[in-house]
């Protein structure tokens, strides 16, 4: 008997490790990502003991693989190919040896994708660029809504939408499309939203042309303010009697006859392109 277990004993020892006499325990199930309508995702189902065998159920029941849901490794992988609406689920692992069983579950929610808009990169001029928005997402998607300033947009002279709404139109854009606009999509169990941000170019308006003091006598000092909207930031330049000065303001520290007469500010946009003028007498008391 000795002598038997003697030799045996190597083998013996070797074979052993296939008993499945180890717990099951700690069974889990991970997912690779998250899950997105139209992405693939794939479910592990990890435990700890010995040869564990696994069985995958779906809302308490068997389900059908489908062409796009295949198991891998032995059970141990669930892999979703191309996410559906339906895969929505309570998803349960169980994990079985003769000695004992135990489960874990997953709840899948099947989200939408985050939306993308393809957000215009040129520069936006007023009254001149027109401009097209579009929102894209994955998955089924019930509704696009446009939202501007927390209203939503309608169709009108500047706006309109093409697509089913995937594509907002602004034709031309205007100052008062500066801001940010949101593209909201959403299906019966999910919501997402993609956000561009645009700056629309404009002016320079009509210049305004401020004296100090109004009623200035000879030989007092004077100051001429120029200014106007604009978006960048106007430049400036006055001219009087064919002389061009720069900048914003013109002073003049003694006024005389000379300095009387018809001074024209105009200012100057670098991005629109865009020139506007206005003038003013200056007159001695
Ligand atoms: C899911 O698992 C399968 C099989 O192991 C693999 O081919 C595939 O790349 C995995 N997919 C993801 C999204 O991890
Ligand atoms: C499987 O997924 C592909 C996209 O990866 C899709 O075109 C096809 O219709 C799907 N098949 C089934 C049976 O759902
Ligand atoms: C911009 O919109 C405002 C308000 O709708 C309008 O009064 C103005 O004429 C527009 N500007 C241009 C350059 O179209
Ligand atoms: C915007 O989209 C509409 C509809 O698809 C198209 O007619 C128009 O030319 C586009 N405008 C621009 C600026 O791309
Ligand atoms: C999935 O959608 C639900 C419902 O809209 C939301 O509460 C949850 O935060 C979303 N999860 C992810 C990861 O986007």
């Amino acid at each position: 008997m000795q002598l038997l277990l003697f030799l045996f004993s190597p083998f013996l020892t070797k074979s052993m490790i296939f008993f499945p006499t180890e717990k099951v325990s700690g069974v889990s199930i991970t997912s690779t990502n998250l899950p997105i309508e139209g992405k693939p995702v794939n479910l592990t189902c990890e435990a700890a003991g010995s040869v564990p065998t696994r069985k995958w159920m779906k809302d308490g029941s068997d389900f059908n693989l489908a062409d796009n849901i295949t198991l891998h490794d032995e059970n141990r992988v669930l892999s979703f190919h191309s996410l559906k609406k339906s895969d929505k689920g309570k998803y349960s692992c169980k994990v079985s040896n003769p000695v004992n069983s135990e489960e874990a579950t997953f709840n899948m929610v099947v989200n939408l994708s985050i939306p993308t808009i393809a957000c215009p990169t040129e520069n936006l001029i007023e009254g001149k660029t027109s401009v097209n928005l579009t929102c894209d997402a994955d998955g089924f998607v019930s509704t696009r809504v446009w939202v501007k300033d927390g209203q939503p947009l309608v169709p009108g002279e500047r706006y309109s939408f093409h697509d089913g709404n995937r594509v907002l139109s602004i034709s031309p854009v205007n100052r008062t499309d500066t801001g940010e606009f949101l593209c909201k999509v959403s299906n019966d169990f999910s919501s997402a939203t993609a956000k561009c941000a645009l700056k629309v170019y404009y002016g320079p308006d009509k210049p305004r042309i401020v004296q100090t003091p109004i009623g200035a006598e000879l030989e007092e000092s004077v100051t001429l303010y120029c200014s106007a909207d604009s978006l960048p930031k106007a430049t400036f330049f006055w001219t009087f009697k064919h002389m061009k000065m720069y900048g914003a303001m013109h002073y003049i520290h003694e006024m005389e006859e000379r300095h009387l007469g018809r001074y024209t500010c105009t200012a100057q946009n670098a991005i629109t392109g865009l020139e506007a003028s206005v003038f003013h007498t200056l007159r001695g008391i």
